[in-house]
């Protein structure tokens, strides 16, 4: 599959993103499930444990950067106020296997988008 621009597709991510050559991408921007902190939503209870989403995670992960030319850059969105230590856990898995650049903070109050 080659990637059109401008295009919108909807797939689970770990469906789609191994269908892509290597290397075509400048940026990716990720908010993905942060697991369990959405109880009514399926999505975000998907997973039977903590290894399991952070397995996933990883998965999905691996298949971005591969996606990156070299110097490419992805964000990824995280949620410290609610399941820090799953979080601290993944940037700590991914930082072994991925050059880290930085972290920023979005200081707000969480869970009533005030
Ligand atoms: C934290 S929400 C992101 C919400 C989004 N930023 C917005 O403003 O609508 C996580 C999203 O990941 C999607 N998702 C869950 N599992 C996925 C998967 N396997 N592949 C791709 N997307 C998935 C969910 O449908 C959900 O929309």
């Amino acid at each position: 599959m080659s990637m059109q621009l401008n295009t919108t597709h909807t797939a689970g991510c770990l469906d789609f993103m191994p269908q892509l050559p290597a290397a075509p991408v400048h940026l990716i921007v990720a908010d993905p499930p942060y697991f369990r902190v959405l109880l009514q939503e399926a999505w975000d209870n998907q997973w039977p444990d903590e290894a399991a989403y952070l397995d996933w995670s990883l998965r999905w992960l691996r298949e971005a950067m591969r996606l990156l030319v070299p110097g490419g850059l992805l964000y990824v969105f995280g949620q410290v106020g609610k399941r820090e230590h799953l979080w601290l856990h993944l940037q700590s898995r991914a930082c072994a296997e991925f050059s880290f650049h930085d972290l920023i903070i979005w200081d707000r109050a969480v869970g009533t988008n005030e």
